[in-house]
């Protein structure tokens, strides 16, 4: 299996991505709170640049002891990252869909050599 160089440690913040390209695939690589993630950058609705989007935490509605909607508000623990063509998001720290479980982007691992960080393709 290859592997490909993604950044040195110190040049790739917590909170940042990076896009890597081996053959015809492209990768997304997050840095999130200590942790790597790596996606295919091909949304599972029709290709788009999946990893390049926005990354915001999850909207969640906010139901009341009445059981009737009283508003939405922000996650504390899941985060997503959304499509920048339609809008379709996806958990940063599992790749799955939120609008439909059964749906995930390819997942790569993450390597770290000394300072270094690489994708297995
Ligand atoms: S291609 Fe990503 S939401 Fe449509």
């Amino acid at each position: 299996m290859a592997e490909v160089f993604v950044a040195k440690v110190d040049e790739f913040p917590d909170g940042e991505r990076r896009i890597v390209s081996s053959g015809t695939h492209e990768i997304g690589v997050f840095h999130w709170q200590g942790q790597f993630y790596a996606y295919a950058n091909m949304c599972l609705h029709q290709g788009g640049p999946a990893c390049e989007g926005v990354i915001m935490h999850k909207v969640e509605d906010v139901i009341g002891p009445d059981r009737t909607w009283v508003g939405q508000k922000f996650s504390d623990e899941r985060v997503h990252f959304v499509c920048p063509w339609h809008g379709y998001e996806y958990d940063i720290k599992t790749g799955e869909c939120a609008a439909d479980k059964r749906l995930r982007l390819k997942k790569y691992n993450v390597v770290r050599r000394g300072e270094e960080i690489y994708v297995s393709v």
